[in-house]
């Protein structure tokens, strides 16, 4: 049957049951994307950064142009480059990943008093603390768009009174690096070691419509480049 010949309630039906199941895709693909991060942890500083030595030296100045003092909760920390990092700055730091795999190694990495890890869904961690510094790495890329809203919608109540949140991320330049999905603009394939293959988010930043979308939201944003390959990015809660 050709769409013309479809009646009203019929059209109706089938776009709500393929709106639904995009929606299934996406929360199917986050377990598959947290899954791709815990069976990656062992090789991730190596495929990640290549050269781990010079990143944790960008890292280091990175971080240190940031100046995250005070609390901060780390969002995505990963096998803890970044916690490490931060923990130099901070009063205190609170990392939050959900791959079990990388936070055993940002455990090991990280032994520091300061710093307090946890393995949980950043979009459920629940937490009455509010912290000065809310930063994330290589995170916001991997949030959908049918996500973005209430991703930023839960930080706010969770920084304090002048708080900040700070991220790192890829430039959309660098976006040929990625296999997408044939009629996916925000899904990819990405492959382990040992050929295993998993589907995730990656929406690399775009700038100018990044600001734009958070100025909607109601968040005064500056995104600055750094490299031809990164992003460095400030927000607050416009008042
Ligand atoms: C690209 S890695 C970034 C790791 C680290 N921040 C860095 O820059 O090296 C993305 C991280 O997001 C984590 N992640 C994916 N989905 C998550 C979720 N729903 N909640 C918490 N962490 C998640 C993965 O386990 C992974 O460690």
């Amino acid at each position: 049957m050709r769409w013309g010949r479809l009646p009203a309630v019929a059209i109706c039906l089938s776009v709500r049951r393929r709106s639904r199941m995009m929606m299934c895709v996406t929360d199917e693909l986050l377990a598959d994307q947290v899954a791709y991060y815990r069976q990656r942890a062992g090789e991730y500083d190596v495929t990640a950064y290549d050269d781990v030595a010079a990143a944790r030296g960008r890292i280091a100045r990175l971080v240190a142009q940031m100046q995250p003092t005070g609390s901060v909760l780390e969002m995505a920390c990963g096998t803890g480059l970044w916690t490490q990092a931060l923990a130099r700055f901070a009063d205190t730091v609170t990392a939050v990943d959900a791959a079990v795999e990388a936070v055993a190694i940002a455990r090991d990495r990280v032994r520091s008093d300061n710093v307090m890890f946890e393995v949980a869904d950043v979009f459920s961690w629940a937490s009455e603390e509010r912290f000065d510094v809310i930063f994330f790495s290589a995170w916001l890329s991997h949030v959908p768009t049918s996500r973005f809203e209430q991703f930023w919608q839960l930080l706010r109540p969770r920084l304090a009174n002048g708080g900040r949140v700070l991220f790192i991320d890829e430039h959309v330049d660098v976006r040929d690096k990625e296999a997408y999905v044939p009629g996916q603009d925000e899904i990819v394939e990405r492959q382990l070691r040992d050929g295993r293959q998993f589907r995730i988010v990656k929406n690399f930043v775009d700038p100018k419509r990044l600001e734009q979308q958070l100025r909607a939201l109601g968040w005064h944003c500056e995104i600055r480049r750094d490299g031809s390959d990164w992003i460095r990015g400030q927000a607050r809660p416009a008042l």
